[in-house]
């Protein structure tokens, strides 16, 4: 890979931006507001976090007393370990200098541990100030041993972890069965390795924020791009700060939204109401290769159809499971129809499962792509590839 190459990937999978105070307790709040002591007793890990830049490390270490907390661990990635993955894109921790366990090496090649359980400085109450840190034997990466320990040590995992990692931190957690609440983009719900962890409901979106852009602080001199700081800036956060589209939280963690039906109106309703002009004027198309209804928007669900409806992924956000069953991903969805790409003869084709060629179109890259999606049938013709759908049908029709 040439040097250009090298650093457009790092560039690409920079993972150091830092989640707003404002919206952790936001989503804090609701899981309280569900069930007050959802964190009582617990130990909390956040095992991205330096304290330093770290607003979880900070929330839960202010918040400790309110929310009944056993205990706190923050733990962070060394300065090497993210030198080396993001070149100049890590901060550069200098708070411990102050400290007589300081090492000028260990410094540089170690991660840092960092515990709260108790009042240290006799100030009558467990806060901030209170948190107790030492170098850990490795650079703290998530995946270590040492960390592993930790992570089995606690009893919810709290942090919005490196986005290129998403995958692994998800299975990290989930092998551990643990409790967690995670920031990612609604997107990675669709992740081969996580959507069936959607379907059978061990994970579900969180609360707030979800489906939106969300802003998050950036190291001084990180490269965002301008539309992204152009955003940001919108939004109210001018300076060292940049936005993430489609953002949300996963957990495990029960809340109230996930108990509130989605209130909809019937299939006949929406032919005639709907606020979307594309409803009143096609009505829901079914599928060309698959045995169902093509729903744009997730607030024209109609609620009185029994088949199978394609949804876009920020259902998920509203996703009530006693409402409805999440049956599969679109994208992954077995099909009604065979699709054949014959390269040689120019041609894509689509056949029953007894051989009937049911319609034949000539091959292009675009074809055979969406050939593998859902397509729709617009006035008996196939039509264009709709974004990622998810499958859902109604409980208790
Ligand atoms: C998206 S940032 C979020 C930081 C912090 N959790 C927050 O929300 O403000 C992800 C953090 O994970 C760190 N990180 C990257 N790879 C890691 C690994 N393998 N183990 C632990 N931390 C890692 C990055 O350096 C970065 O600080």
């Amino acid at each position: 890979m040439g040097n250009r190459a090298l650093r457009t990937a790092k560039e690409r999978r920079n993972d150091e931006f830092y989640t707003l105070y404002e919206y952790i307790q936001q989503e804090i709040n609701a899981y309280l507001e569900f069930d007050p002591d959802t964190f009582r007793d617990k130990t909390i890990l956040c095992p991205c976090d330096d304290p330093e830049w770290s607003n979880f490390t900070k929330f839960f270490a202010q918040n400790f007393e309110l929310l009944g907390l056993k205990k706190l661990i923050s733990t962070s990635y060394s300065t090497e370990a993210k030198k080396e993955k993001y070149e100049k894109f890590h901060q550069i921790s200098m708070f411990e200098t102050a400290f007589p366990q300081y090492d000028k090496e260990k410094a540089v090649t170690r991660g840092k541990i960092f515990t709260l359980t108790r009042d240290i400085n006799n100030s009558k109450k467990i806060d901030y100030d209170d948190l107790e840190w030492s170098y850990l034997e490795g650079d703290g990466d998530f995946l270590s041993d040492e960390v592993k320990k930790l992570r089995d040590e606690a009893d919810i995992i709290v942090t919005n972890p490196p986005f290129s990692l998403f995958r692994d931190f998800v299975a990290w957690v989930l092998e551990a069965d643990k409790k967690f609440l995670i920031i990612g983009q609604i997107g990675m719900a669709t992740y081969k390795e996580i959507f069936p962890e959607i379907k059978k409901t061990r994970m579900w979106v969180g609360v707030t924020c979800n489906d939106v852009d969300m802003v998050f602080e950036v190291p001084e001199g990180a490269d965002v791009k301008k539309s992204d700081r152009e955003k940001a800036a919108r939004m109210g956060y001018v300076g060292n700060y940049t936005r993430q589209g489609n953002s949300c939280w996963f957990t495990n963690l029960d809340h109230g939204r996930r108990h509130a039906p989605l209130s909809l109106m019937s299939m006949s309703d929406n032919l005639r109401y709907s606020k979307h002009k594309e409803i009143i004027s096609d009505g829901y198309l079914p599928y060309y290769n698959y045995d169902g209804i093509d729903v744009p928007f997730v607030d024209a669900i109609p609620s009185d159809y029994d088949g199978i409806m394609g949804v876009p992924t920020s259902f998920l956000a509203k996703y009530n499971p006693k409402q409805f069953e999440i049956v599969d991903n679109g994208t992954y969805a077995p099909k009604t129809l065979k699709h054949i790409a014959y390269k040689n003869k120019g041609i894509i084709c689509y056949e029953k499962t007894d051989g009937e060629v049911v319609w034949e179109t000539p091959y292009t890259v675009s074809e055979r792509k969406a050939g593998n999606g859902l397509r729709l049938n617009v006035n008996g013709e196939p039509g264009s590839l709709p974004y990622g759908r998810i499958l859902i049908k109604r409980r208790n029709p």
